[in-house]
């Protein structure tokens, strides 16, 4: 008995009997929101250097957040998240969860285009991405997200 111990101990301590990770729902909500939060920001950030046609190469950073972010957007939902911390999020974005993954690729993809036209300094690229990645946006927000009230 005396010599099992050290191997009880061992086990005890190996990280997958601490449990599953678990971060209350309303945690999750208030993440994902902060993060489109910021990820307007950004955008914002690219929308005026469009405006103003000033350096594209200087937003690659801001691109690449996008990227990261879109690829992230759908692991910030999920089941028991549809309710709480005032979440505009609409139901179907459950119902419809292929939907609603095929909507962050689209983003995803277009902040890649925008990320490459801002690698290859091309302003012409950059912009008609920014219009794509606008379109994303919004092609998301009106399936499923609720009007702001
Ligand atoms: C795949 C779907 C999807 C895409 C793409 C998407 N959004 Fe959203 N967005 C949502 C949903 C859903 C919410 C509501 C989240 C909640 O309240 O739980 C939201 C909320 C927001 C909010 C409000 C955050 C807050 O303060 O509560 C902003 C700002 C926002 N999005 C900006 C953007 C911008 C800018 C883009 C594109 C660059 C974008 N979103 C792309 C689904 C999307």
């Amino acid at each position: 008995m005396r010599r099992k111990l050290p191997a009880l101990i061992f086990l005890f301590a190996t990280p997958a009997f601490a449990g599953p990770v678990t971060v209350p729902s309303d945690t999750i909500i208030a993440a994902r929101q902060t993060a489109f939060l910021l990820s307007g920001s950004v955008f914002g950030a690219i929308k005026a250097t469009v405006t103003s046609g000033g350096d594209v190469k200087g937003q690659a950073d801001n691109a690449a957040a996008l990227v990261e972010w879109a690829g992230l957007i759908t692991t910030l939902f999920p089941p028991g998240t549809d309710k709480g911390h005032d979440t505009k999020a609409l139901p179907k974005v459950w119902t419809d969860m292929p939907g609603f993954q095929k909507a962050a690729q689209n983003y995803a993809d277009a902040a890649k285009t925008l990320l490459d036209a801002a690698k290859a300094d091309d302003k012409k690229a950059f912009a008609a991405a920014f219009k794509q990645t606008g379109k994303a946006c919004g092609a998301c927000h009106k399936a499923y997200r609720a009007k702001e009230d």
